[in-house]
């Protein structure tokens, strides 16, 4: 640590969060340390924009971006399975899951990958995001890389429990861990939380921030090394997710895109899922939250819906692509979340509703910095089961309905 205890009081003056050191004299030499320490890399600079938080999702202009629809990749599935079986083979296809995420609207204190959707047998998130993995490993007769994105909060117990379990038949040498980093949580003025007394309440920063975290790990040399040329990003709760899939790849690379995106036909023009359009001509997603009405009932050139491709979080990145972006900022997302924190007596509260904000860089923020991209349609009832809630809409009971509807015993 290099910062004094008085420029650490100076930093939190800047930005108005002196409340933080309350606690201080009460810690131990350790404590004091540690605390010290974890202000001096909080960047606090992000804290004051959620007094303006408006003005963060500015969008450009708006228009049509359109997919390759089912039809057509029915009418090439051959030759786009053999392009993307062959890149496989290559070893140029890693995939990358995004698992840092807190989960909270499950409300399991475990990592989601961990929940166990079985109802006669064990069958955790996890393992059908193996399976599925699987799958392609013995289509293509080759395997293929592995990155699991964690954070501070659930590296240890994602990492213990997929090692208990040899990455439910994955191959070990073909798994890597990292983690994200961690941003401040705050009350709704903006004020750090504390979750101990010697600590801030943080929370991951956010799924945009994966490729950041990949290359200030060091993955980056593994994934030279190994002559990987494209990442496929997804997210840990979606348990028909198709990994790797070879058809899919193959589009991406015949089109000459530099990103692909699985997307599916909304089921409603109001469904909460971000839609695939261009933004001042390039590639980009609106967030459901962010679509007008005027955008919601706009029709194409042929009288179709216009924004009617909702993306699922599965991409398939450039890796050339993203080493020209990624030092570059993306747009900050203020999210409100249930934030555990030290009340005015000092002791831990765990809220039962959102009492805060944290801040969030996000993938689908990625797609606008990319230069051509490829939305590429699914079917929604094959490949698209995402677990947020434990009931009603995107829940344990709809993706274990769904499970089942695609023949998985539960
Ligand atoms: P969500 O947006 O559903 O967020 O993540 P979440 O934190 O998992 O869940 P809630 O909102 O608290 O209920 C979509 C995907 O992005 C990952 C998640 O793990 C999931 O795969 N993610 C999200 C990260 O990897 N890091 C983050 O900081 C946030």
């Amino acid at each position: 640590m290099s910062m004094t205890l008085d420029q650490i009081k100076d930093k939190l003056a800047t930005y108005g969060q002196e409340h933080v050191l309350k606690y201080y004299e009460e810690l131990d030499a350790e404590g004091k340390k540690a605390l010290l320490a974890q202000i001096e890399a909080t960047d606090m600079s992000i804290l004051d924009a959620c007094k303006n938080k408006e003005a963060l999702t500015q969008k450009g202009e708006i228009s049509p971006l359109a997919a390759m629809q089912i039809p057509e990749i029915e009418a090439n599935r051959e030759s786009f399975t053999a392009t993307g079986i062959k890149a496989i083979q290559e070893g140029k296809v890693a995939a990358v899951l995004l698992a840092g995420g807190m989960g909270t609207r499950l409300g399991s204190d475990n990592p989601k990958g961990m929940y166990n959707v079985g109802l006669t047998r064990e069958l955790y998130i996890f393992e059908c995001l193996v399976n599925n993995m699987l799958d392609v490993v013995r289509q293509a007769d080759a395997w293929f890389h592995l990155f699991v994105m964690t954070s501070d909060k659930n590296h240890e117990a994602t990492v213990n429990f997929l090692t208990e379990h040899n990455f439910f038949g994955y191959k070990a040498e073909y798994v890597h861990f990292f983690q994200q980093e961690m941003a401040a949580a705050t009350d709704y003025n903006g004020k750090i939380y504390l979750e101990e007394k010697g600590k801030l309440s943080t929370s991951p920063n956010g799924n945009g921030g994966w490729f950041v975290s990949l290359v200030n790990s060091g993955m980056l040399d593994v994934i030279k090394e190994a002559g990987i040329e494209w990442l496929n990003a997804f997210a840990v709760d979606n348990v028909l997710q198709r990994i790797a899939d070879p058809c899919f790849i193959g589009a991406t690379i015949q089109k000459e895109c530099v990103v692909g995106a699985k997307v599916v036909k909304k089921n409603a023009p109001d469904e909460k899922v971000g839609v695939i359009c261009l933004e001042d001509g390039r590639p980009s997603i609106v967030e459901y939250y962010e679509l007008t009405e005027e955008l919601m009932t706009a029709k194409d050139a042929n009288g179709d819906p216009a924004y009617y491709f909702g993306v699922i979080l599965n991409y398939l990145f450039n890796v050339e692509e993203l080493e020209l972006i990624w030092k570059k900022n993306l747009p900050l997302h203020i999210v409100e979340k249930k934030i555990p924190y030290l009340n005015e007596a000092g002791e831990l509260v765990k809220p039962e509703e959102p009492n805060g904000y944290k801040f969030e860089s996000l993938i689908l923020d990625m797609i606008h910095q990319m230069s051509s991209c490829l939305p590429f349609e699914v079917a929604r009832e094959r490949e698209f089961a995402p677990i947020k809630n434990k009931t009603g809409i995107d829940s344990v009971e709809s993706a274990r309905a769904l499970l089942q509807q695609n023949g998985v015993t539960l």
